[in-house]
């Protein structure tokens, strides 16, 4: 089936929606109204004064986007400002069944979606085919990330080399590439992998967003993760591999310039994304050309050279006409004047560039980093830190910790699909649909009408599904981790708790309550119930009276990802005063090949204690447990 014909089962699918939901609520039909059995447009009133009134106390981005959608049983009526007003009721209507009014305008003028073509290249076709399903749930800004360490995806007449070499490279997968040192290829070569989009592809691409009245947003990622940029013409890095470009050198600037002369000529849109993130700076701090620039324009820290770099690249884009939007560390050394911030190190950066002044879209990657699972880890392919379920992400309210009075700062959402762990086209999908709709929600509707989301997510997702995208099954969602939902009922439950060794401090969970509180760790161990230690863990528990103990057992999660492994030995020793302990058992584990796993070591006891010693030696780096369960 083709991918455009999910439009037609939708319309099959959904009755009468409440206003303001980028997926429309099936609600009652009205009866006496009846069921249109015609999708005759019966008027349209684009631009006409009396809707305009209507509108007039919007912001003037959301009087464009508004959109009054009258469907009677002859057919549907349209009042709107401007046409982008009229898509968006045309978007409404084939998600509709029924008769019905809707009044409708967006919570934000930014809803946005990014995908990494770089870690993994996606095509023109591709990239189209996303497009027909971002629109219809009101997106209107796709950012390709185009540009990377793992390939450089984007034709630029100038520097030919950046597609001839930069965008190919040894290794299919990223993994491949990272595992076989991280080589480039010659274009057409045998061990080549990749590609690129031509100018003739961004045109089609562009052709098409348009027509759906989006707006893409190009990333040419700078100063960081510029590896394949360095690869091919070393002159703009302090070394040969340097992983970052060299802002001491003028040849640099030269580049990016002409490369962003390039970007302006192909891509309309009013904001070019520099990246600016993760930029490790170590080969500036011996860079004799770094060096010099820094005391020549007096910067006395990396961080302002970073700067230097960004305000000079911006004061280029702001002379074209074009303004600047980068990741969250364009803040540190001084934030350039014009510049619009995207937070994504949580929401700290985004409401400090608020404070000072400046424009944010917000994607933190607590609610907007799709990389994550969304679903039970062990059965889900694997993502990259996380989980992230989509009730999650459609939780998220971007508004709630900007001050008062800078509400007009925050220009929207983004969800970020980030393509290390992502080798498929078709995993792309599964990872997209469909979470993009709760991204989307969340910058289109108001809080109170975001009610009944899981069943009209889900009739829009089946959709998806029948037209051939390969979304994420939502019916067959298993949600948290079992001890997450339900809690641990036990006979420690609520009894203190003294640390031999600390916590980590960056995993704290509960403090001294986390072991003992009931409540089970989810599925990624930065969720607050997990707690985190780099070194042995050594607690003892005091029941406050003697009892009878026949076990103790805790939870220990294993995820190599990030350096988190399963203790060596699990040992158990009891007490009657505190002080006179004697071992009651001991379990050990051997995992060989370590996987995402949760493994309990349960040891049975034959004791009668008031004080239980829980030691666990670890192997490697982290250890994570949520809960020590006596019985
Ligand atoms: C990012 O995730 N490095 C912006
Ligand atoms: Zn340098």
């Amino acid at each position: 089936m083709k991918h455009w014909t999910f439009f037609l089962l939708l319309v099959l699918t959904f009755v009468v929606p409440a206003r303001a939901q980028v997926v429309p609520a099936p609600v009652q039909v009205d009866k006496s109204a009846g069921i249109p059995n015609t999708r005759k447009e019966l008027s349209r009133k684009v631009g006409k004064s009396a809707f305009a009134k209507k509108t007039a106390s919007l912001p003037a981005w959301a009087q464009e986007d508004a959109y009054l959608l009258t469907v009677t049983p002859k057919g549907y009526k349209v009042e709107a400002n401007t046409e982008t007003g009229y898509f968006y009721a045309l978007q409404t209507l084939k998600l509709m069944e029924g008769c019905g009014t809707v009044f409708d305008y967006p919570r934000f003028q930014y809803r946005g979606f990014m995908l990494d073509i770089s870690r993994h290249f996606r095509d023109k076709d591709f990239i189209i085919k996303q497009l027909e399903a971002l629109a219809s749930v009101k997106i209107n800004r796709l950012h390709l990330h185009l540009t990377d360490d793992a390939g450089w995806r984007l034709q630029i007449d100038q520097y030919p080399k950046l597609t001839s070499q930069a965008a190919w490279r040894v290794g299919t997968t990223w993994k491949e590439w990272v595992a076989q040192g991280q080589q480039y290829a010659q274009e057409g070569s045998p061990e080549a992998s990749g590609g690129y989009l031509t100018k003739a592809d961004v045109k089609e691409i562009l052709a098409v967003a348009e027509r759906l009245h989006i707006t893409v947003i190009p990333e040419i990622e700078m100063p960081g993760h510029s590896r394949e940029v360095v690869a091919a013409y070393p002159e703009v890095g302090c070394k040969e591999d340097s992983r970052e470009l060299c802002p001491g050198k003028e040849a640099t600037f030269t580049l990016l310039e002409d490369v962003l002369a390039e970007v302006m000529d192909l891509y309309p849109s009013e904001y070019i994304h520099i990246g600016g993130d993760e930029a490790g700076k170590q080969d500036w701090k011996s860079c004799p050309d770094c060096q010099a620039r820094m005391q020549a324009e007096g910067l006395a820290s990396v961080e302002e050279l970073q700067s230097y770099l960004i305000k000079r690249i911006e004061r280029y884009l702001n002379a074209h006409g074009r303004h600047l939007l980068g990741w969250d560390e364009i803040l540190e050394g001084g934030l350039s004047p014009n510049a619009t911030v995207m937070s994504w190190r949580g929401t700290q950066g985004g409401l400090e560039a608020i404070r000072q002044d400046h424009d944010v879209v917000m994607t933190p990657g607590n609610y907007c980093y799709l990389d994550k699972v969304q679903d039970c880890p062990l059965t889900e392919p694997e993502g990259f830190g996380g989980y992230l379920p989509l009730d999650v992400v459609h939780s998220y309210d971007p508004l709630a910790e900007v001050p008062a009075g800078k509400e007009y700062h925050l220009l929207g959402v983004q969800g970020n699909l980030w393509h290390e762990m992502i080798p498929t086209p078709e995993h792309t999908e599964y990872m997209m649909y469909p979470r993009v709709a709760a991204i989307a929600e969340v910058g289109w509707s108001q809080p109170e009408n975001k009610g009944g989301f899981r069943e009209r997510v889900s009739r829009w997702n089946d959709a998806l599904i029948a037209a051939g995208y390969h979304a994420f099954n939502l019916h067959e969602e298993r949600g948290e981790r079992e001890a997450w939902k339900t809690g641990i009922r036990h006979l420690a439950q609520g009894k203190p708790v003294s640390y031999t060794i600390p916590w980590h401090r960056s995993y704290p969970a509960a403090g001294s309550a986390t072991l003992t509180d009931g409540k089970g760790g989810g599925w990624t161990y930065g969720d607050g119930r997990w707690q985190g230690f780099l070194s042995n863990v050594d607690v003892t528990i005091d029941l406050e009276a003697e009892r009878e103990i026949h076990y103790v057992g805790a939870t220990f999660l294993c995820n190599p990802g990030p350096g988190i492994y399963l203790p060596k030995e699990v040992e158990v020793w009891t007490s009657i005063d505190g002080k006179d302990f004697k071992l009651a058992g001991h379990a050990l584990n051997e995992m060989k090949d370590p996987v995402i796993s949760y493994i309990l070591y349960g040891v049975p006891v034959d004791a009668r204690a008031r004080y239980i010693r829980f030691k666990a030696t670890r192997s490697r780096e982290w250890l994570f447990v949520d809960e020590i369960v006596v019985k």
